[in-house]
């Protein structure tokens, strides 16, 4: 027997930007952060949902490249986005053959623009074609800046599950331009803050407790307030993913899945007519009184954070929770078990010992489980 092991080792760079106006005459940030070589061709998608908002955005963009000399614009591609888009691989194979219709190749640049949906779709063509081309995002919602948009997935659904088909690839770049923030319809911008308390949980208690003394402004979706929850939540996230030891998540521990096994679940339950940000608002109140259940988290803690997630208007419970098989179990509860699969093998659950902290177990008690849920339930319905 022979053979000989080989280290590869292949660095990335993760560029997060933040600014307002991307492509307004002037701003020289997209210009300065796209390396050219020759004349480097770029191929813009844009969500169909973002027309009526942003009118002006083709023609701007086109400005803007006509500008630039060592880019050269090959058209705008509308498409559409939100998570119909992820249904199947339609979109994916539009935004494939526009790939290929325009050319592009591993010196080109995909520039995405859209909510979370959008860019995982879009993401993906871009991962796969020609096996990976330059991708840029322009997340456009409060989820996709605080979070995903500056994570390094794609992927579109299939057999029932979330995210079944995708790549893990790191974007060329990402532009968190706070000019789309305040066009979303309010759930839809209410609700991405999820993500904000989540990482400020698991990471930074000083931010929690910053989200704790601001709760009433993002409420009310005030725009600097947002904006600066939305700059430290991204920040935390590509911070986890540039140097917490495990980009591609080959290892059990998901600290940024806190609070997800039971989201993706009742995402999958009501057929995705939950959003992600709110179905993340019940996996977290879920996993966060667990935890004060079962004597690691103060109960007075755990209070602080259903606080929160009641003050930003986000659920604690929704009613898909009390769905049970024959045997009488919550069916969420089989998102365990999806989840354990997720992950290989060992089922590993982040929760809490204090808001900042969080500490990964192994061992569960299904039935503290089922009394959260009851209990949230009770406290749901009765501030109704
Ligand atoms: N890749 C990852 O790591 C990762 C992580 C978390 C979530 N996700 C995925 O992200 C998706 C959810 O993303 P989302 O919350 O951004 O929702 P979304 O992409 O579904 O967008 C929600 C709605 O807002 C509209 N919209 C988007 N931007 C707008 C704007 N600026 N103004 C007006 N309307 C706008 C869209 O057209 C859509 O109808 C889910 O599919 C989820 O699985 C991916
Ligand atoms: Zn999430």
């Amino acid at each position: 027997m022979s053979g000989e092991d080989f280290n590869i080792t292949v660095s990335f760079q993760h560029r997060i930007r933040f600014t307002r106006g991307a492509f307004s005459a002037g701003n020289r940030m997209v210009a300065e952060l796209l390396e050219t070589r020759g004349r480097s061709k770029v191929l813009v998608f844009v969500e169909n949902g973002l027309r009526e908002f942003f009118p002006e955005l083709e023609g701007e963009v086109q400005d803007y490249f006509s500008d630039l000399k060592g880019l050269r614009l090959t058209g705008v591609e509308w498409l559409a986005g939100g998570e119909e888009a992820k249904r199947d691989d339609q979109v994916y194979q539009d935004a494939m053959a526009a790939i290929e219709r325009h050319h592009i190749d591993r010196h080109s640049y995909v520039v995405v623009i859209g909510g979370g949906a959008f860019l995982d779709v879009v993401g993906f063509a871009a991962a796969t074609g020609h096996r990976g081309v330059r991708l840029v995002r322009f997340p456009t919602t409060t989820l996709s800046q605080d979070d995903s948009g500056v994570g390094v997935k794609n992927g579109i659904n299939a057999f029932g599950k979330k995210n079944f088909i995708g790549a893990f690839a790191v974007p060329y770049a990402v532009v968190n331009d706070f000019q789309f923030l305040h066009t979303q319809p309010e759930d839809t911008r209410r609700a991405g803050l999820i993500e904000a308390v989540k990482v400020a949980l698991i990471r930074d208690g000083e931010f929690f407790a910053w989200m704790e003394s601001n709760v009433a402004g993002l409420r009310a979706l005030d725009e600097a307030i947002l904006e600066e929850a939305v700059e430290r939540s991204a920040i935390h996230h590509a911070r986890h993913i540039a140097l917490g030891g495990d980009p591609f998540e080959l290892g059990s521990s998901r600290p940024l899945d806190y609070g997800h096994w039971a989201a993706h679940k009742l995402e999958q339950l009501t057929d995705f007519g939950l959003s992600h940000g709110e179905a993340v608002s019940v996996g977290v109140a879920l996993d966060t009184l667990y935890a004060s259940k079962v004597g690691l988290l103060e109960s007075s803690e755990a209070e602080r954070v259903l606080r929160v997630i009641e003050g930003l208007d986000l659920p604690v419970w929704h009613e898909a929770l009390e769905l049970r098989d024959a045997k009488g179990r919550r069916l969420v509860f089989h998102g365990l078990e999806e989840f354990r699969e997720h992950l290989g093998g060992e089922l590993t659950v982040l929760l809490l010992k204090e808001a900042g902290v969080g500490v990964d177990v192994h061992e569960i008690d299904e039935k503290i489980w089922d009394e959260c849920a009851g209990e949230l339930k009770e406290r749901s319905l009765s501030t109704v």
